[in-house]
């Protein structure tokens, strides 16, 4: 018999690449086609992912080393948590889509420490459930930088044109290194928002509808 499947869908770029935006018009298209959507996104809003907002908005000062372990521990609770957690939505039947995950950690850490490290500290996470799909919004980081700035006034932790450049090589590089592992599709993001939305339908399309 012909179903939908519930699926895991992470959305992953640099600040500003425009995952948000994606991650809305995505959930919008699946409830369309008779899916039950539960978004969601890293930093979580749980007890661990307010610390991780406090020390991004300069609140709190933290090394590099911390966040990353910080996050390791957020996505574990992200997963987990028995009131709200993606295994628990996905048992309930909801296609989730995370604004992020461990691609994230991965490129932003591994822009400070060694990469092996931070895929290491995250394998649990990789064991417990791996996305469907991730998907990688590239984007120049001149063009991500100047939709925030028009956004906003404050800026965060790692929002300097220079670390996002460093950043986006990171996110390529771990693309590269873990292709054959992960499902992976890349997205020129520096394209109008409905270009991409229509690239990201093609891809999630084929994979939105299975048989039990
Ligand atoms: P992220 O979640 O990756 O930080 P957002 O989706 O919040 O990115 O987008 C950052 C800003 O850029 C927002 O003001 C949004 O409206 C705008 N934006 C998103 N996608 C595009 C696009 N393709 N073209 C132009 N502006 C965009
Ligand atoms: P987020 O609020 O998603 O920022 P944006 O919407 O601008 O993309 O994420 C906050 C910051 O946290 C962002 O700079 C990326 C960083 N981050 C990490 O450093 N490691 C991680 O594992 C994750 C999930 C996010």
């Amino acid at each position: 018999m012909t179903t939908k499947k519930n699926l895991f869908i992470a959305f992953e770029g640099i600040d500003g690449s425009g995952k948000s935006t994606q991650v809305n018009l995505l959930a919008e298209r699946l409830k369309q086609e008779g899916h039950k959507v539960y978004t969601t996104r890293e930093p979580t809003d749980g007890p661990i992912g307010s610390i991780i907002r406090d020390i991004m908005k300069g609140k709190m000062e933290a090394d590099h080393r911390i966040i990353a372990g910080l996050f390791v521990a957020d996505r574990l609770d992200h997963l987990l948590n028995e009131t709200n957690g993606i295994l628990l939505k996905l048992k309930e039947g909801y296609t989730v889509i995370t604004d992020r995950y461990y691609f994230s950690s991965y490129a932003y850490h591994g822009a400070h420490m060694s990469m092996d490290w931070v895929i290491d500290a995250n394998a649990m996470s990789a064991e417990i459930l791996r996305p469907d799909l991730n998907i990688y919004i590239d984007i120049d980081p001149d063009i991500s930088m100047n939709r925030l700035n028009n956004g906003r006034s404050a800026t965060e932790l790692y929002e300097t044109t220079e670390t996002q450049q460093v950043v986006r090589e990171k996110y390529l590089e771990a693309i590269e290194k873990l292709k054959l592992e992960e499902n992976i599709f890349l997205t020129d993001g520096n394209r109008p928002l409905e270009a991409v939305a229509a690239d990201i339908w093609k891809e999630v399309s084929t994979i939105s509808v299975g048989t039990i």
